[in-house]
């Protein structure tokens, strides 16, 4: 699908499907669209349709009718979805070009921003091991054409049309990472990935290294290597840096540095403490923090923002074995702190104590963690809703507001005193489990917590809901991976 952003009057265009968005109570200046709504009883609600052949009667073939809602509860999550809903419709009808102007009285940059972010989420697919009857559907829509009357707003619209391009394919990168199955996405192949991502350009540069088990135990990092000894999958700690080239005459010399960590577990079984059948399936997602890590990476090149950025990802596979990490054996983190290992299925927060470490000597100003990390999470919070956690009020609310204009919905929890004593052991430093069932989204933050220098402004995201749909539930929201947190990381750097 190409993009075209173009001035002129979308009603004197011929072409296959043009769109035509509508507010409730609000008539358009067609009066043959406006008589086949009163037939059709069309009331403009969100996500709601109408399709209308034109007969020749109108220069575009067909007319898709988009119902925005009411205007009082519109924002630009009702763009991304109306234009899903586009995508979508047409992909069904076989429709080649699609027109669609920008939605008057909203911001240009933004609408345009937001329908590509709609349309390219919507049109995802991982389809890559079907060997027969694929439809490619995807493949169908050739040129989205946004269009525009006042002459003036296209320059604005047409940086908004890059961003969206740019926010959705990160995005979909990062789904890609999360739909490939286990086997084809191991620690190592995670560490080649990332290689890949490295450029030296002019302006900037985008580094990689990967530190593999010899190095590892060289380093100390003995919460990673130990969650990792039952597979004979070798764990890496992957290590990407993007840093612009500053010019010392005119650059900020002291660019602000940020650390992005990612919960990397290629496939979590639970390890000894197994997980029963119906809740491995899905877990080849708990890389689903580190592949939002990569998205961001793999769009720092184009959006190069005045900033330092370190990209931090354990990457292993918790399995069973006679090698395995065993409950009860004491593990020594990167820290120097120890860790008791109560049940091996929760081994997000112990892989991420030695990340958090090894992120905190990178000095960096704030760190970001991402990462799937209880189940508890989608108890609290269902399964389109991330938990959002804090050292530093002014960092949560600078995440909140990235989250809340990309879509994605965070929800703050509070990691309060007093809970400390259930992450207390009798014979390590911590231990990573908690005797209580209640408030384990908290309890995980609470032990990450632990791993964090409390001058170092930190969030961390409990992402375990919302990175994968079980069944897709919005026209931009597919079954299977999302993506979730990219487009909110980026949001956060543009706005720095
Ligand atoms: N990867 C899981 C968390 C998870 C569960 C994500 C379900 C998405 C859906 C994590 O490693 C885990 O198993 N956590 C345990 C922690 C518990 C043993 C303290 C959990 O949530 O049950
Ligand atoms: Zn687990
Ligand atoms: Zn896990």
């Amino acid at each position: 699908m190409r993009f075209e952003i173009t001035t002129g009057d979308p009603n004197k265009i011929k072409i296959d499907l043009l769109v035509l968005w509508l507010f409730e109570g609000v008539k358009t200046q067609n009066q043959l669209i406006n008589s086949v709504i009163d037939e059709e009883k069309f009331i403009a609600k969100s996500g709601e349709i109408l399709l209308v052949h034109t007969h020749g009667k109108l220069p575009a073939k067909k007319i898709l009718v988009v119902g925005l809602g009411k205007k009082q509860d519109f924002s630009l999550e009702s763009v991304r979805k109306a234009t899903g809903k586009v995508v979508n419709c047409a992909n069904k009808i076989n429709t080649k070009t699609i027109i669609a102007p920008l939605i008057a009285d909203v911001d240009a940059k933004e609408c345009a921003q937001a329908m590509a972010e709609g349309a390219i989420l919507a049109s995802y697919k991982f389809e890559k091991y079907k060997t027969k009857d694929i439809k490619h559907e995807t493949l169908n829509i050739e040129k989205f054409t946004i269009i525009e009357k006042n002459a003036e707003k296209i320059k604005s619209a047409r940086y908004g049309l890059t961003l969206g391009e740019i926010m959705a394919h990160a995005t979909c990168y990062a789904r890609d990472l999360v739909n490939e199955p286990p086997a084809a996405l191991t620690p190592k192949i995670f560490a080649n990935h990332a290689k890949e991502l490295v450029v030296e350009a002019p302006d900037y540069t985008i580094s990689v290294e990967t530190f593999d088990k010899t190095q590892l135990a060289k380093m100390g990092a003995g919460a990673i290597l130990a969650i990792a000894q039952g597979s004979v999958e070798e764990p890496y700690l992957i290590h990407l840096r993007y840093a612009p080239v500053t010019n010392p005459k005119f650059e900020n010399l002291n660019p602000k540095r940020i650390a992005l960590v990612g919960k990397g577990v290629t496939f979590d079984s639970g390890g000894l403490s197994l997980k029963p059948d119906h809740h491995m399936y899905d877990m080849k997602f708990d890389m689903a923090g580190g592949a939002a890590v990569m998205g961001v990476f793999s769009v720092l090149g184009r959006l190069k923002p005045d900033m330092e950025i370190h990209g931090i990802i354990p990457a292993v596979e918790n399995l069973p074995s006679g090698t395995s990490i065993k409950p009860g054996d004491v593990v020594k983190s990167l820290s120097g702190k120890t860790i008791e290992i109560v049940n091996t299925d929760a081994e997000g927060r112990v892989i991420l104590a030695d990340a958090l470490e090894y992120a905190k000597r990178q000095k960096p100003d704030a760190i970001i963690d991402l990462a799937t990390l209880t189940g508890a999470v989608m108890v609290a919070l269902g399964e389109r809703i991330a938990g959002l956690m804090s050292n530093n009020e002014n960092l949560l609310n600078k995440i909140r507001a990235a989250a809340d204009s990309a879509g994605e919905r965070v929800w703050p929890l509070p990691l309060v005193d007093g809970y400390e004593d259930e992450i207390k052991s009798d014979v390590a430093d911590v231990t990573n489990t908690h005797k209580t069932r209640y408030g384990g989204v908290i309890l995980g933050g609470l032990f990450l917590k632990e791993f964090v220098d409390p001058q170092t402004p930190w969030v961390h995201l409990d992402i375990a809901g919302p990175v994968y749909n079980a069944k897709p539930w919005a026209p931009y929201h597919p079954k299977g991976a999302t993506g979730f947190g990219v487009r909110t990381i980026l949001n956060y750097i543009l706005n720095q």
